[in-house]
């Protein structure tokens, strides 16, 4: 029995395949091109994220040796919004992906005129670009004859996962998952359905939007002729919360953070929504056999991409790997701290206009000592994400920290992560979280793959890193970071 998962991602498509006790067995991996039309835009080619995904989706099969799939599981970047003509499948435009700030200038004006609170009442979000609403509204005004053709129901709006979805059926589904539905600020968490309210506020005909099925169900059959027979997709779930449940953050309090370029940290809150009172939001963490389980989620803009910048913005480094024994070299008797406010800062703080500042230089400092704070950066980062996490909702106090992604090969940013938590992190030993999440609704779905629990037990250890700092330690380089931070919101 075989599996699998697409993983449709924001620089790359991948794909693996799993068996059915959740072991990889073929990957491939397919980078595309990215768009940036003007200051601010991030757009992709809806047929690159297509051709990419089906195309290493044939490698990883035939790298495995062909074998039978029985299932199949998609992840995929989320909030970025995909329009095609129903009845063509031509796409109306490029892909507007979740980075694109363009319509920065329409969620300011909504929440001018007071409309924040009712959005976050309804869909655990802020009003902010970085969700799909105002680029789907941004589109259907922008291309010619777009809404008219909306509003008759001749265009359909997807997710990524939707997309990809009506492609793999030959056009004969167009559904998402909740968790998929409750990034586009239309969907409303606690009664689990599409709102008339959002819909009316942002403008969106309901008419465009797609069913919306658990992460484990029945999403359609693919077309016979692209993988050789018709294969079932059963489950989606957007990266974040596919990595969620690799991770077997199943109970609440359990937590995962995943550092890719960016960072994404969930806390499960179980049936619980809890409103944030500290700017997180609050999400669909994953719907199974119709029970909606919710999370409360901190997202930070620059994470693995503070080392790339070492690497190609400063070239202190040739190799991201470098970074690790260049940041062992530092003096410890400095201090620098680096706030990578490159892209502005997300949670809490959510300013989009910040940007990035080194405290702390002195003649001595070099090379070293910026690896060493890049890496430190991303911890300081996390905690702020845990402060809001504990004050929000009192049961994060004990959440011990899953970690994934690039950067937790690290020892030292990891050891550096658990000392500023003053928390335990675990690190995994299987990396490939996000795929193997999806891989399991599928699989779940399919009755391939033991249920929630017996998976969570089955979840394996790589590494613990138990918190050494010193309290008074941690708490003055922690109190350090905030004025730090406080000093680039107030630039
Ligand atoms: O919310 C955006 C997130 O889903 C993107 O993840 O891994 O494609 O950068 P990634």
């Amino acid at each position: 029995m075989t599996i699998l998962a697409m993983d449709q991602g924001t620089t790359s498509s991948r794909a693996l395949v799993f068996s059915d006790d959740l072991r990889v067995q073929a990957r491939a991996q397919h980078e595309f091109p990215q768009h940036f039309p003007q200051s601010g835009w991030v757009e992709h080619d809806p047929d690159d994220i297509w051709t990419s995904s089906a195309g290493t989706a044939r490698a990883a099969i035939e790298k495995a040796g062909a074998p039978r799939i029985d299932a199949i599981g998609i992840t995929n970047q989320r909030e970025t919004v995909v329009i095609w003509d129903r009845k063509t499948g031509e796409p109306l435009h490029r892909a507007i992906v979740w980075q694109d700030r363009r319509t920065a200038d329409v969620c300011n004006r909504l929440r001018e005129e007071g409309a924040e609170d009712q959005v976050t009442e309804t869909t655990g979000l802020l009003l902010d670009p970085y969700f799909s609403a105002t680029k789907i509204a941004w589109l259907l005004d922008h291309v010619d004859g777009a809404r008219d053709r909306a509003r008759a129901g001749d265009l359909a709006f997807g997710t990524v996962d939707s997309f990809l979805i009506w492609k793999l059926t030959g056009g004969q589904s167009h559904v998402t998952d909740a968790t998929n539905a409750s990034r586009t600020l239309l969907y409303d968490i606690r009664r689990g359905e599409w709102s008339d309210d959002m819909c009316r506020l942002f403008d969106i005909p309901p008419a465009l939007l797609p069913e919306v099925r658990d992460s484990a169900d029945d999403f359609g059959t693919t077309r016979p002729d692209l993988f050789g027979r018709a294969i079932p997709i059963l489950g989606v779930a957007g990266d974040q919360q596919a990595a969620t449940v690799g991770q077997a953050c199943f109970q609440p309090g359990m937590m995962k953070s995943t550092y890719g370029t960016g960072c994404f940290a969930l806390l499960n809150t179980g049936d619980q929504a809890v409103r944030s009172q500290n700017r997180l939001l609050t999400t669909i963490a994953y719907r199974l056999d119709g029970t909606t389980t919710y999370a409360l989620e901190g997202s930070i803009f620059i994470a693995g991409a503070v080392v790339q910048w070492l690497r190609d913005g400063l070239r202190l480094i040739r190799e991201a790997s470098e970074t690790q024994s260049l940041s062992g070299q530092a003096d410890d008797s400095q201090q620098v701290i680096m706030v990578p406010a490159f892209t502005g800062l997300g949670a809490p703080h959510w300013a989009p206009h910040a940007r990035g500042a080194v405290f702390g230089l002195t003649r001595s400092t070099g090379p070293a000592e910026f690896a060493r704070a890049a890496l430190e950066s991303v911890g300081f980062q996390t905690r702020d994400l845990l402060e809001a996490m504990r004050a929000d909702w009192p049961q994060a106090g004990d959440a011990v920290l899953r970690v994934d992604g690039g950067m937790t090969a690290s020892e030292p940013a990891m050891q550096f992560l658990a000392d500023i938590l003053g928390a335990p992190v675990d690190r995994p030993a299987n990396t490939e979280t996000t795929a193997q999440g999806a891989a399991w609704l599928a699989g779940y779905r399919a009755g391939l793959c033991p249920p929630p629990d017996d998976y969570a037990r089955a979840w394996q250890l790589d590494r613990r890193f138990e918190p050494l700092m010193p309290e008074a330690e941690r708490d003055r380089r922690y109190s350090a970071w905030q004025r730090a931070v406080q000093a680039v919101l107030s630039v």
